[in-house]
Parts: C-alpha cells; structure tokens; sequence
C-alpha cells in the first residue's frame, strides 16, 4: 500500500492560502502576463470531477475584448430580468439569509453605501457587470446533459481557481451574477446550445487602496459545520 508523506510545510502554505484569500471587488488595469495565466488554468485542470469528467469549459476573456462584452451585459441587464441556465436558489432562510444580509452589509458599508440609497446600491451592483475593474474576466460552461453534477464539478474547478489565483499573487472572485444574464453571455460568446452558463471569475491584480477590498467575511465554526468531528 502506498501512503503520501505528511508534509507540514504544504499544509501550512495551503493554509496560508485558505485564509487569507478574499473575493477581490476592486483590480488594477494592468493585464496578467500570459505565463502566469497558463499556470493558473493549467493548475486548475488538476481539478478533480465525477468520474473525472471535468464538466469545465472556459471562454477566457481578456483585454480590449473585456469592454465590448461589460457594456453588452449592462444593457442586458437595465433591459429586463434575469435568465439564468442555472436554477436560481428558491429562497434563503434562516441562517442562511442571516450569513446573506451580514456580507451585503459588509460590502456596502465597505464603500459607504447607506441602506436606503437605491442609486448606490445599484451602482455597486452593476460593478459586477464591469468585473469590478479586472483585466480578464473567466466564463465557466457546464454540459446540461450532466446537471447538478456537472455544475457542481464546475464549483470545485471556482474553487481552485480562487485559491490558485491567490496562491499567485492575484485577485479573483466567483461572479453568480454573470449567469444570471445566461442568455446575453452565451450570445456574446457563442457558447453552445448544449451547455449551461454557470458563472464568471474575474482576475487581476488587486487594487489595494480601495475600500471594497478591506473587509473580509466570516466562517461558521467547524464545530456546527461537521458532525462527528472528535473533539
Ligand atoms: C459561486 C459563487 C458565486 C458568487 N457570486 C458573486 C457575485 O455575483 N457577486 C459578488 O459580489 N460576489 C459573489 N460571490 C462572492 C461571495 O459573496 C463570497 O465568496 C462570500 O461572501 C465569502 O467571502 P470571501 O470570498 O471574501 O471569502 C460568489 C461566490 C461564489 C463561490
């Protein structure tokens, strides 16, 4: 039988990475250099999948092309709701609405956004549709033919994106709202009939002095995550 050897020092920089990643709200312009970004994706495929069917595919889009695709996803959204490939969660209730109101209030406090400034709070929202600013914006596709599997093999490649993407030096976060408008972005990108918008990753450089970067969210202890946990 094979073991692996323990290594201290890896879990120790794993965690390093874990806690110290944030999702990035705010980027810099300046651009990704393409070799760093062949090692973030290149990483990334090492993702593991039900019956490593690697459900991921990825419409990368960068530079000059991030602006045309940015004002095509803001007029769709002043133009009408959503329509997402992807179903939209029912309701959130209990703790789950309670952890979803503390980090919106988290953010909008952030950037000074009182609560009753409808104006604010829909400029902020719309940031989502600039990626806040990143110079290279990920588009994650899912057969619809894998449904919920596929899609949840899609969250584990997010989420190795995220960690890797900070493992490098560089920002990111996972963007729902991208899917939301499933329809205008599979336009824009000719993305296949056969396939279900999931959501974006934007990636850059963070932009250290702005506020949307400074407040970090909170975890719930493991203690009422994990049942069986030996104490
Ligand atoms: C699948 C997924 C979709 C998300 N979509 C959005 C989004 O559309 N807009 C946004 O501002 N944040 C989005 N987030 C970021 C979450 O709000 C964030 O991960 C959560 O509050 C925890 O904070 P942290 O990432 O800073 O640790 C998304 C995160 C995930 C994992």
């Amino acid at each position: 039988m094979t073991t692996t050897a323990t290594t201290p020092d890896l879990t120790e920089a794993l965690a390093t990475v874990l806690e110290r990643r944030y999702s990035c709200r705010a980027f810099t312009d300046e651009p990704v250099d393409g070799a760093t970004l062949r090692r973030l994706f290149t990483l990334a495929q090492r993702t593991p999948s039900w019956c490593n069917s690697q459900a991921w595919q990825v419409h990368l889009v960068s530079g000059d092309d991030v602006a045309p695709f940015s004002e095509r996803l803001v007029a769709r959204v002043m133009a009408g709701g959503p329509t997402p490939d992807v179903t939209n969660p029912e309701k959130y209730e209990g703790v789950y609405a309670d952890r979803r109101r503390t980090c919106g209030h988290a953010l909008y406090e952030a950037v000074g956004i009182a609560r009753d400034d409808q104006e604010g709070r829909l400029r902020q929202m719309l940031e989502n549709f600039r990626f806040f600013g990143a110079p290279h914006v990920a588009i994650i596709t899912s057969p619809k033919a894998l449904g919920p599997y596929g899609v949840m093999d899609c969250g584990g490649y997010v989420a190795n994106l995220l960690n890797l993407a900070d493992s490098l030096g560089l920002g990111a976060i996972a963007q729902g709202a991208i899917g939301m408008y499933a329809d205008a972005v599979r336009e824009h990108l000719d993305v296949p009939a056969d396939r279900d918008v999931v959501c974006a990753v934007a990636i850059g450089h963070p932009d250290p002095d702005h506020p949307v970067n400074s407040f970090r969210t909170e975890r719930e202890d493991v203690a009422n995550a994990v049942t069986g946990l030996p104490a």
